[in-house]
């Protein structure tokens, strides 16, 4: 059985009804296929699922007013960057399983278990087919070179995509390099930041910019669009993954950890344990054009082609570590 109950604010405060065998899971990624999961858990474990649905900022914010009293188990969001901001705020439990030390990658999992990756998503650059591929572009470090002569095309530095990019920048070059980075990228800018992630690859299809940096599943999802114009966008751009001989290409994720205060933490163990079976990896990465973060699981959607790219070790949790010193070093070079 499955319960949804969809809140888009926080003045609607459901009381969810107790029940033995249930968990509650507090969404920030919802897709339709969402439904088919859940059955398929209850079939398997006994255990109902009841979903709220919003946006991270305003669960987050029902979690800490519900406080100790909170009905919430689980709490499922995108980006490692916004996963640590329920760390911050103690929103989370340690925990630890067998199951998802064993299927999951180090790098996808919080080290003292307070929240695991699901499904993954790179941070590549765009170039124009048109222009061919640049030879001078190969790592995210290449961005910032005064010498580029290639324009970039960013949403703003505050967004938690480019925090984490940059935390891990600051991760392996130290912060003055770091800075160096942002005001070479800064001066390599097309235009001052605008829109989404989308955005930057549909400036690179139309030829004002260079270059762009997004994330891979937008591109998945224009070449899936409905709309012809989307699909045309998408065949006018390729992705480079960047720093493929040295560390790797930048991966986030979406994941989930189990709340401090959750009444049903088996059941919610239980549910990321299942999150992390083979079939329901393919499910979930497929819906948002990702890739799965259980290894040698394989999708059906269009990022199937550009699974094989190595991915930088870094463990996620640095993404949260180095945010704070992320946002200064993009304030200290006024990057927009
Ligand atoms: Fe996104």
């Amino acid at each position: 059985m499955f319960r949804a109950a969809a809140v888009s604010t926080l003045a609607l405060s459901v009381v969810l009804p107790a029940f033995a065998d249930e968990v509650n899971l507090y969404s920030a990624r919802h897709y339709d296929t969402d439904f088919t999961i859940f059955e398929a858990f209850t079939e398997a474990t006994g255990i109902t699922v009841n979903l709220i649905e919003a946006s991270g900022d305003e669960l987050m914010a029902r979690i800490e007013s519900e406080g100790v009293n909170s009905p919430a188990d689980l709490f499922w969001t995108v980006d490692a960057g916004r996963l640590h901001t329920a760390v911050e705020r103690g929103m989370f439990q340690p925990t630890q399983s067998d199951v998802l030390e064993e299927r999951l990658p180090s790098d996808l999992r919080h080290p003292d278990g307070l929240f695991y990756g699901v499904t993954t998503r790179a941070r590549v650059i765009y170039y124009n087919v048109e222009n061919g591929r640049p030879e001078n572009v190969n790592t995210y470090e290449d961005l910032g070179n005064p010498d580029l002569g290639l324009t970039v095309c960013l949403r703003t530095s505050s967004h938690v995509y480019n925090l984490s990019l940059m935390s891990e920048i600051i991760e392996v070059h130290g912060e003055e390099v770091a800075k160096e980075w942002a005001t070479g990228l800064l001066g390599n800018l097309a235009r001052q930041p605008q829109g989404g992630d989308t955005d930057q690859i549909r400036g690179v299809a139309a030829g004002e910019c260079d270059l762009a940096v997004a994330n891979s599943y937008y591109w998945g999802r224009l070449q899936v669009s409905q709309n012809p114009a989307d699909r045309e966008t998408a065949a006018r751009v390729l992705p480079i993954f960047p720093n493929q001989d040295d560390r790797g290409t930048h991966v986030n994720m979406s994941g989930m950890g189990v709340l401090a205060n959750a009444p049903n933490p088996e059941n919610a163990l239980a549910f990321i344990e299942f999150m992390t079976t083979p079939t329901i990896q393919s499910i979930l990465a497929d819906q948002n054009n990702e890739w799965p973060a259980v290894e040698g699981v394989s999708v059906a959607g269009p990022m199937r082609d550009w699974a094989d790219f190595t991915r930088s070790d870094t463990n996620v949790a640095v993404y949260g570590t180095n945010q704070a010193t992320a946002i200064s070093i993009f304030d200290r070079v006024g990057f927009p």
